[in-house]
């Protein structure tokens, strides 16, 4: 086993079981004596909070301002001294992140430029490549089923529009970084443990 802990990161669209997933691969990780930080984006650090406030609509901010806060978010969780990803990861923690730059890519990718999102990410040096990426896959009526429970039929009908352009935002971006990322798609549409097992045999086989 290497000293290093492994940085990996789970991403899908709403509803897709990515945070349950997080969760259950940190909790089978600590089981195997491992020391694990379950960490997410948005983060709870200062700039984070200042995204929520602008994703709440208190504040309003341009597309392009929400790129470039989502990367000095992101910067700011991959070097802060005390529980940042990079000294966690040198420190032989496994880092497992809820949402990450495919988030962004796919995000803001669309709604200002690709190429510069790509850019500001891939090519920042202090944002760290994760180790593995798992896309949990499900359909968007499947995973709007698991969320949305008791809201009416025209709500329901939006989200579906949103939720499959997202999903197809984010197979394009994982077509795009498919070869310089190490990006797993999991068959979301099974139980919690069935596809939990899959990602546990996934990570353990990373060096
Ligand atoms: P996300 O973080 O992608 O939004 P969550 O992990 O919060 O998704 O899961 C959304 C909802 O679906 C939660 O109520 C969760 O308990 C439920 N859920 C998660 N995984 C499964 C699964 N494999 N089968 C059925 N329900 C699930
Ligand atoms: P999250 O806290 O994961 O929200 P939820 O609990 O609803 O899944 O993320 C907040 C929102 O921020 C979510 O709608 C996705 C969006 N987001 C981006 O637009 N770009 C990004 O880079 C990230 C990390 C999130």
């Amino acid at each position: 086993m290497s000293k290093k802990g492994r940085f990996i990161v789970f991403e899908g669209i709403d509803g897709s079981g990515k945070t349950t997933q997080a969760r259950l691969l940190a909790e089978a990780l600590e089981k195997k004596g491992r020391r694990v930080c379950l960490t997410a984006e948005p983060t709870d650090l200062p700039t984070g909070r200042a995204l929520r406030e602008a994703l709440g609509g208190r504040v309003k901010k341009s597309e392009c301002e929400m790129a470039v806060l989502f990367v000095e978010d992101r910067i700011a969780h991959n070097i802060n001294a005390q529980n940042g990803i990079a000294a966690l990861i040198e420190d032989g923690v496994d880092v497992i992140c809820d949402r990450y730059y495919y988030s962004t890519l796919a995000y803001q990718g669309q709604s200002t430029d690709y190429g510069w999102v790509k850019e500001m990410n891939l090519r920042c040096p202090d944002i760290r490549k994760p180790d593995l990426c798992i896309y949990v896959d499900l359909l968007p009526e499947q995973s709007l089923e698991r969320i949305s429970k008791g809201r009416d039929s025209v709500e329901i009908y939006e989200n579906i529009e949103t939720l499959t352009r997202v999903r197809e935002q984010f197979l394009s971006v994982i077509r795009d970084l498919g070869e310089e990322d190490n990006i797993c798609i999991i068959d979301g549409y099974r139980s919690e443990k069935q596809i939990s097992e899959d990602i546990l045999a996934i990570v353990s086989s990373l060096v």
